[in-house]
């Protein structure tokens, strides 16, 4: 089969689009939606994202050396994409798109309220790469919205919050499961006679 070749650029897809809350104080809070992102480390638990500096929330990260990602859901998918198509500069996406902060149990930028997710970071290392800085950030915090915990068992259930995907340039849910880790290297259990 003949293969296209594309000019090198941005193609690993899907991904999560995020939004990332920061901030000192009420004032300056601010919610940025960012695709580039991700985990780099179990432990210490580590994460990136990458900004570009002519972000209105670029500056806010370096000089306060925090911020949130929150997950984000079908439902605050409109809202997803409107942090990443307006700038803090010019309008309170808190008061546009009815999100709400909460307060952080170890950080001082704000958690979304609606997110199932907010992961608390702190910023460990600023790598300049080209069009987008690399923040290089340890977690310090994770708190999960408790409707996602199954009553009996306790265990938290991500699906259930309808996760946002962003898959070159589109978002979309999660489809249908296909299997648990490490479902294809399991023992089949014999049957009983
Ligand atoms: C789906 C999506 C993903 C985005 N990913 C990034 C990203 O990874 N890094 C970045 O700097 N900007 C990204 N943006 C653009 C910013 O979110 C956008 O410029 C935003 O308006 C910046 O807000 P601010 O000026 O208030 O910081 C993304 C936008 C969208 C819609």
């Amino acid at each position: 089969m003949e293969r296209i070749h594309f000019k090198p650029g941005t193609m690993v897809y899907p991904l999560p689009a995020v939004m990332v809350s920061c901030g000192a104080t009420p004032e300056e809070y601010n919610i940025i939606t960012i695709a580039w992102t991700g985990t780099i480390c179990s432990d210490p638990p580590m994460c990136y994202i990458s900004v570009r500096p002519e972000r209105h929330s670029f500056e806010i990260i370096k000089r306060t050396g925090e911020f949130v990602i929150n997950l984000t859901t079908e439902e605050l998918a409109r809202a997803t994409d409107w942090n990443g198509c307006r700038s803090g500069r010019n309008f309170n996406k808190w008061e546009e798109t009815g999100l709400t902060a909460g307060k952080a149990k170890v950080v001082n930028a704000p958690i979304i309220n609606e997110s199932p997710v907010s992961i608390e970071c702190k910023v460990k290392e600023i790598i300049p790469l080209g069009t987008h800085h690399m923040f290089i950030s340890e977690v310090v915090n994770i708190s999960v919205d408790q409707k996602y915990l199954n009553a009996h068992s306790g265990k938290f259930n991500l699906a259930d919050a309808k996760p946002l995907v962003y898959n070159h340039g589109y978002y979309f849910g999660l489809g249908r499961e296909i299997g648990k880790f490490g479902w294809s290297v399991e023992k089949k259990s014999r049957k009983k006679k």
